[in-house]
C-alpha cells in the first residue's frame, strides 16, 4: 500500500472566474487572479491498493453523489498511471466549514497532489493543477502559492510570490448556513437565463488584465478598485439572472466598506458565491479595519488571511 500526504491553502480571486467555456474539462471562461491563504489549510492523505474507494472527510465517511467529483479525479489519474487500483481518500480541513471560504479550491488541489503521487505519476505542479481544474477550477489556483493567475486553456501559473506586496485579506463571515445554491449551478444559470452574460465574458479579461498589472506595480489602491469593479461586474450579470448570493448583511458592509473609503481608509470589497463579504486592504491596516468590521450588525466572524504558500507533500 502507498499512502501520501499532502497540504494545500485556500484562495480568494481578486479578478474572477465565473462561467464556463464549452466542453467538459470545465474549463473557466474567462481569465482570473487569485491569492492564496496563509494559515488556513486542507489536509488530504490517498491511500492506494484498499479494497474500494472510500472518502472520509472531516471525520465521517462521504457516500454516493457527495463522493462524485472525488472519484472523478481518482478516475482522471488512475488512467493517467494505466491503475486500476482502489484508494481512501481521508481529507481534514482546519479552518471551520461555512467559514466563508471555499474549501473545494483547497481540497481538490490537495486531492491531486496526493493522488497523483499515490499513483506514482510524476508530472509537475501545471499537469497537477490541471487534474485539479476538472474538478474546481478555483482548484488549479491553489497548486501554487502567492498571486496565481488561471487563463483558459492554460495550466495555473504564480504572477508573483506571497511576499510581493504588502497586501491581506479580511473574511468577514455573514452566516453558518451552507450555501444554498452551488458556484457550478449558479454559473450555468447565468449563462442560460443573464442579459448581462455576454457582456461579462468580454469586460472581464479586461478588468482582469488591469489588476494583473495593478498587482505587478504593487499599487494597492489600483488593485482593491479593479477587484471591487470585478466582483460587482460578476454579480450583476448573475443577478439578471436571479442568481442572488447576496443577503442584507453583504450589502450593508459593501455601503460600510464605501464609507470607510471616503474616510481615507484603504478598503475594498469583493465577494464570491456566497453571502460572505472579504476586504482587501494593507497588513497594517488589518487589525483596526477587522476590529471595525466586526461591529458592522450580522458580521458573526473575521477572518485575517495574508498572501501564503501552494500545496505541497508532506
Ligand atoms: O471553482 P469553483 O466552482 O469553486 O468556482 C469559483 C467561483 C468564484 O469563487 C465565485 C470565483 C473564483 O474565481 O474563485
Amino acid at each position: 500500500m502507498n499512502a501520501v500526504t499532502a497540504v494545500a491553502h485556500p484562495n480568494i480571486a481578486l479578478s474572477k472566474y465565473w462561467g464556463k467555456a464549452p466542453g467538459l474539462q470545465n474549463v473557466p471562461a474567462v481569465p482570473s487572479l487569485s491569492v492564496t491563504l496563509l494559515g488556513l489549510q486542507t489536509r488530504t492523505t490517498v491511500e492506494v491498493g484498499v479494497a474500494r474507494d472510500r472518502l472520509v472527510l472531516n471525520g465521517t465517511e462521504v457516500e454516493g453523489a457527495a463522493t462524485a467529483r472525488v472519484i472523478a479525479l481518482l478516475d482522471a489519474v488512475r488512467v493517467r498511471a494505466g491503475s486500476t487500483l482502489p484508494a481512501s481518500v481521508t481529507t481534514q480541513n482546519d479552518f471551520p466549514t461555512a467559514s466563508g471560504l471555499a474549501s473545494s479550491a483547497s481540497g481538490f488541489a490537495a486531492l491531486a497532489l496526493a493522488a497523483s503521487r499515490a499513483y506514482g505519476l510524476d508530472c509537475d505542479a501545471g499537469e497537477v493543477s490541471n487534474l485539479a481544474r476538472v474538478a474546481s477550477a478555483s482548484a488549479a489556483r491553489s497548486l501554487f502559492g502567492g498571486f496565481v493567475e488561471l487563463v483558459p486553456g492554460e495550466a495555473a501559473r504564480v504572477v508573483a510570490p506571497p511576499d510581493h506586496m504588502d497586501l491581506e485579506l479580511l473574511v468577514c463571515v455573514t452566516t453558518e448556513a451552507e450555501k444554498e445554491l452551488s458556484s457550478r449551478d449558479g454559473m450555468n444559470l447565468t449563462r442560460e437565463a443573464s442579459p448581462y452574460y455576454g457582456t461579462w465574458l468580454t469586460e472581464a479579461p479586461r478588468i482582469h488584465a488591469e489588476l494583473r498589472a495593478a498587482v505587478l506595480a504593487k499599487d494597492l489602491p489600483r488593485v482593491g478598485e479593479l477587484a471591487e469593479k470585478i466582483a460587482l461586474a460578476m454579480h450583476a450579470s448573475a443577478f439578471a439572472a436571479g442568481v442572488i448570493y447576496f443577503s442584507g448583511v453583504t450589502t450593508l458592509l459593501y455601503q460600510h466598506v464605501r464609507r470607510l473609503r471616503a474616510r481615507g481608509v484603504g478598503a475594498w470589497a469583493t465577494a464570491d458565491a456566497g453571502p460572505h463579504l472579504k476586504v482587501i486592504t494593507s497588513a497594517k491596516d488589518a487589525a483596526t479595519l477587522a476590529a471595525d468590521l466586526l461591529q458592522v450588525p450580522g458580521v458573526l466572524r473575521v477572518l485575517r488571511a495574508k498572501p501564503g504558500k501552494g500545496a505541497s507533500i508532506i
